[in-house]
Order: structure tokens, then C-alpha cells, then sequence
């Protein structure tokens, strides 16, 4: 098939069964395959994913390379990748049916709803992947690291549940840092400033995104912080 528009991609979305997207910032409905109305919370083990395996969910997951690399890894685990950018999220789910996965998941969506698509505790891990830095001190609370995403994340993570933020900008490493240090109920269990300045501090690291190529090719050093709300 030619070049696909973004037009083309949005509808194909719609016959994905890996796909589940959200149309209204204010009517939290989700919608999967052909158009049928989900309803989520709880039930991805079993609507979803049919098996009791824990779940991972990648926020501002972009084309889903991270979750697609960890699906291929971990076959013992699902994997859901969210985003709100309908043909980044088309890239990550058409490759996924392409190479078989049947354990990764799309959510389209704005990370803001996040907590309304999950019941409590239903996810086991969090991966935040080169998220914008929204730079102007007006936009913090739009940092997916900022006090009201914590919340967000506190609601639908297990107890103990691991939050793994890996990013190339300096402004968002520090100010996630200054935040989990004031936040109540925060462990900080590994915190790097440069990843590739000897051993990863975790074995998933290695996989790169299409923005920390970029990013390493601009000559920047790549940060990580993995952390549990307590
Ligand atoms: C810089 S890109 C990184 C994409 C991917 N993780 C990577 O490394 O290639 C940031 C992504 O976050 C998404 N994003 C930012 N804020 C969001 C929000 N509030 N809800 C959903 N997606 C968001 C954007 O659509 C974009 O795809």
C-alpha cells in the first residue's frame, strides 16, 4: 500500500484489536475494535490480554518502541503503551500485529485521564520515556513527573510498583529529583545522570527510542530515575 495519511492511519486504527482510544477529553468512554465501547478498569487481564500475567504501561510511548522491545523480552508480561498522538500510536500497533505480539496494548489517550481506564493497583510497572520537558514554569504541572501525575500514577499502581523515568533533559531530570525528594511515601532507588557513562543501571536501558537517537545524536547525555510510591 502507498504512504498512508494521517487520515488513512486513524481509521485503520479502528479495526486494530490492540488499539483502544478515548475521542473526548471530558467523556472518559473508550472505544476498541469497530467501534465498540469498552469498559476497562479491572478487566485487562481478561478482556484484553486473556491471562493473569502483570501488566507494564509505557506513558508518551510515541511509536512504542520501548513497549514493543519489552513485549519481545518479557513474554510473561503485557504491555500497554500510551500516547495521545493517534498516528505515532498506529506505527506501534500496526508493528505489533505485524511481528505477532499478543501481548502489547495501545491506549490513545491523554495521560491526564490515565487513572479512569485502570482500576486500582492494576498496573505492576511504569516506564516514562523522553516525555516533553513543557520547559515554561507555567506548563509544570503538564510534566508527567509533576505532584498531580503522581497522584494519577499512585491510584493505578500496585504497592511497590516501580516508576522508571529515562530522559535527556537536564530541567525535567532535576525537577523530577526536587519533587520525589518532597513528596511524602517516595523511595528513590536508582537516580543517573548519564547511563552510558559506565554499566546501565538497568538492563532495559538499552533500548532506544526515536528520540534518544536523536538526542545522542545531538551529543546529550541520557538520564534515569527508577522510583516506588510507597
Ligand atoms: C518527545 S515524544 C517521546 C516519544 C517516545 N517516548 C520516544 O522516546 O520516542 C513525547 C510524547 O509524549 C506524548 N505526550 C505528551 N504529553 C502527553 C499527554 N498529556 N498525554 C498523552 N501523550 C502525551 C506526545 O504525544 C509524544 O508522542
Amino acid at each position: 500500500m502507498a504512504r498512508r495519511n494521517k487520515l488513512q492511519k486513524f481509521s485503520e486504527i479502528l479495526s486494530y484489536p490492540n488499539v483502544l482510544e478515548n475521542y473526548e477529553y471530558n467523556d472518559i468512554k473508550l472505544v476498541g475494535k469497530d467501534g465498540v465501547e469498552m469498559n476497562m478498569p479491572n478487566q485487562w487481564a481478561a478482556k484484553q490480554f486473556h491471562n493473569e500475567h502483570p501488566i507494564t504501561l509505557e506513558l508518551a510511548c510515541g511509536r512504542g518502541e520501548y513497549t514493543l522491545a519489552l513485549a519481545k523480552r518479557y513474554n510473561n508480561r503485557n504491555f500497554i503503551g500510551m500516547d495521545i498522538k493517534g498516528a505515532r500510536i498506529w506505527r506501534g500497533a500496526k508493528n505489533a500485529l505485524d511481528q505477532g505480539l499478543s501481548n502489547v496494548a495501545f491506549l490513545r489517550s491523554r495521560i491526564e485521564q490515565v487513572e479512569h481506564f485502570f482500576g486500582n493497583e492494576e498496573i505492576d510497572e511504569i516506564w516514562i520515556t523522553f516525555p516533553d520537558p513543557f520547559l515554561r514554569e507555567v506548563k509544570a504541572n503538564r510534566r508527567l513527573t509533576s505532584p498531580p501525575f503522581l497522584a494519577r500514577y499512585r491510584k493505578i499502581l500496585k504497592k511497590g510498583g516501580i516508576i522508571h523515568l529515562k530522559t535527556d533533559n537536564t530541567m525535567l531530570f532535576e525537577y523530577t529529583l526536587d519533587v520525589l525528594k518532597s513528596e511524602k511515601g517516595i523511595k528513590i532507588l536508582v537516580q543517573n545522570d548519564d547511563i552510558y557513562n559506565g554499566e546501565l543501571p538497568h538492563p532495559d536501558l538499552d533500548i532506544k527510542t526515536y528520540y534518544e537517537k536523536k538526542h545522542l545524536a545531538n551529543k546529550l547525555t541520557i538520564k534515569y530515575v527508577a522510583f516506588s510510591l510507597r
